[in-house]
This record gives C-alpha cells, structure tokens and sequence, in this order.
C-alpha cells in the first residue's frame, strides 16, 4: 500500500466535509416508490427519484425481469458482437425506435455509455461540435473523448447559439459537419430545450441536432415520448439519447434512437459496443415491458402530471418560488451549497428525501433543493411533504 497516495485522497475528504459539502449514501431496504423503507430511519416520502412513472416497482416490470432472468441467465459473460446477444435487446431496440419514432435504436448499459461512447463516433475529426453550456456532465465527457474541435453556447440562447454556428460554419473543414447536442430538458433547471430555434438555427446552418432526453423521456410530450413529441419536432432531430434508468423502468441502461445508418455505425464502432458487455437481459425486458406500460396505460402518466401540478402549486402557496418549467423537476433555488444539505437533513428528519444540490454539480452560489415529481406518489404523501417544507422553509428562515 503506499500510504501518501491514500493519505491525499483522505485529506481531500475531509477538506470537502470542512466546506459542508460532504454527500452521504442513504440505504434503502425496500424497491423505490412514493414511499420506502430507509436503513436507521424507517418509512421516508421520495421526492429524489427519476422513477418518474413509478414502474421501478410496478409488478408487470418486475414479473418481465425475473422471466428474462429465468429465460436467458445473467448475461452472455462476452461483448454483443464476440459471443451473441439475446433476441431481447432486439426486441427492446424495435420497441425503442417506434417509441423514439426513429428508423432503429441500440440499447447501452447506461445513458452515460450511449452519450460517451456514440458522441465520439458521430462528431470526430473536421467536424464540430457545438453544445449548450448546462449540458449533463455525460455529454460533456463524450465531447471530451471526441477529437473534434467544440464551441459551447449560452444555455438555451439563440442569439449565443447562431453566433457559435456561424463561426462554426466559418471554420469547417471540407467535408466536416456540425452537430449541435443539447439536454431535451436539464437536470437541475427542469426547462425545456428550446428544440424548435436549435432545429431551426441547425437547418439555416446545416448542422445535425443530438437531444439527450433522459429527463424528458416518459415525462414530456403528449404521450410521454419525449421533448421531440413535445414539440412536434419528429423525423427533424438526427440523434435521440436517452435512459431507461429513470421512467422507464428505473433499473438501468441508455439508448441511442436514430437513423439505421447511424446505429449501424455504433454497433460496428462504438467503444462500449465492441469492449464491453450488454444490458443484463432481465434489465432489458423490464425496460421493454415499462415502455410497453406507457404506451397502453394513459393514466401513468396523466397521474404524473396531476402530481407534478400538485407539488408545484403547493410549494409556491406555501411561499417557495420555484423555477418555472413543463418537466417533473421543480428546483428551489437556495443559495450556498451548505444551506441546501442542511436544508434536506431537516426534510429528512420530517421523513421526506429530497436532495440538496450544490457545486459542483451546479454553478456556484446557485444551490438548490430538487424535487421531483412521481407517479407512484398518493395525495397523503404529498400533502405531508408540503407540510415538511413549511416547518423547514420557516425554520431555515426561507419562508417569513
Ligand atoms: C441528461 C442525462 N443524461 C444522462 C444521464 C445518465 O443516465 P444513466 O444513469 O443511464 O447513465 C443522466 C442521469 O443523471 C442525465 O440526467
């Protein structure tokens, strides 16, 4: 063991725990819901999850998963195109690009894996990419894998947009592109990508639009099919990416929706395609039955969007100003990072999980408390969660 390099690692630890930036693991005892067993504390309200649709536990997923699992074993032990891959992740994949309204998808272990190994391969050498500045760090991370030349624009500025295509446009090599990749809705704001100008602006400017719709997916548009149905905007984005480890299904896994030549391209190139394993089958199939859930059952998500209206309209009655926005994600901007930590201990406390965020995960000064709306949420669990946040916004001094 050499000390000195763990000694470092402790002392940057602690240094975090002197800011009050420190994070805490909660352990859960029971599957995620509106309401679950956490170690120490017992029952707790989640306001803190992605399980959007509350299918993380919904019986007809669950049931899926365990006869993948019965059907097909753990897994292959081998990378899809080395030792096959199951005839779900084919199903799935069709099931995907109909959902997605694409002409095919790829399935990934995660989103993180669809975003960091597709980006690199669509946008590589001569080419450009322009990406908006609030971006999710996986994006990020892709772009910084890509070898290609990248401009960042003002979040959801048009006018910033256009100035950074313009230059684009100015720089490119012969035979280059530009791809312009954006959250369908952002995390920690819960807005809206402002999909019609990027579509339009990428049209003006022949540029390739990517939308990562993880927060979107399952949430907007009419059908829950995401920020492209949301805006009418189907067969005129060139890249879908998107989670099943969040409304759909909760467990894990990411996608890339897309042309059959774009997808094609992935499974003969994409790095996470040809060195790693697949999506566990069982993961697969519950995420295929949780899309097939969506799309026959209407009230999934109509109960979602009565729940999301419930806790915004109640939070501002109580006095909170919450970002305005169209997603399941209502951000109570606080300030310091420490204050919004304190803030969830104390809603802890009062049994309601809901997650303080601070820097660096969004910029410095902006802190804030994040909820997040569900499905799996009864009107009890909402009504005693309203009451939490008066005692803490009271007791913290952000309600007078
Ligand atoms: C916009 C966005 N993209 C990608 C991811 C990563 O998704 P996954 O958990 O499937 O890797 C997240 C998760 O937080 C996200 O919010």
């Amino acid at each position: 063991m050499n000390d000195k390099f763990h000694a470092r690692r402790g002392a940057a630890n602690e240094e975090m725990k002197s800011r009050g930036t420190w994070k805490t693991l909660q352990y859960l005892e029971g599957p995620m819901a509106g309401r679950t067993a956490m170690e120490n504390r017992g029952e707790v309200i989640i306001l803190s999850s992605n399980n959007y649709l509350g299918l993380s536990n919904h019986p007809q997923v669950i049931a899926a998963s365990k006869a993948a699992l019965d059907r097909y074993g753990a897994g292959t032990a081998s990378v899809r195109f080395i030792c096959g891959t199951f005839s779900i992740h084919r199903e799935l994949e069709e099931e995907l690009a109909r959902f997605a309204r694409t002409e095919a998808a790829l399935s990934y272990v995660s989103c993180w894996a669809a975003n960091t190994g597709s980006i690199p391969l669509l946008a590589g050498k001569g080419d450009i990419i322009v990406s908006d500045e609030l971006n999710h760090a996986s994006i990020i991370d892709g772009i910084r894998l890509s070898k290609t030349a990248r401009k960042i624009y003002a979040h959801s500025d048009m006018v910033s947009l256009e100035e950074k295509l313009k230059e684009a446009a100015g720089e490119l090599a012969e035979g280059g592109s530009i791809l312009i990749i954006t959250d369908g809705v952002f995390s920690m704001e819960g807005d809206l990508a402002k999909l019609p100008g990027i579509v339009e602006l990428a049209e003006k400017y022949g540029a390739a639009v990517m939308v990562d719709d993880s927060h979107g997916t399952g949430v907007t548009g009419a059908n829950g099919r995401g920020t492209v149905e949301h805006y009418g905007l189907e067969g005129r984005v060139d890249v879908i990416t998107s989670t099943l480890g969040k409304a759909l299904g909760g467990a894990a896994g990411g996608y890339v929706a897309s042309s059959r030549a774009v997808i094609d391209s992935l499974i003969q190139s994409s790095r996470p395609q040809i060195f790693s394993n697949a999506l566990p089958a069982s993961v697969a199939a519950g995420a295929l039955e949780a899309v097939r859930l969506l799309e026959n059952d209407p009230s999934i998500l109509a109960r979602l969007r009565e729940n999301t209206d419930l806790l915004r309209d109640g939070l501002k009655k109580l006095g909170f100003n919450p970002l305005e926005g169209e997603s399941a994600i209502i951000p109570i901007i606080v300030g310091k990072t420490a204050f919004a930590i304190d803030m969830s201990a104390k809603m802890l406390e009062r049994g309601v999980f809901v997650t303080g965020f601070g820097f660096p995960v969004v910029p410095e000064g902006t802190a804030r408390i994040r909820v997040q709306a569900s499905a799996a949420l009864s009107s009890g669990d909402i009504d005693a969660a309203l009451e939490a946040f008066g005692e803490v916004g009271r007791e913290t001094g952000l309600l007078g």
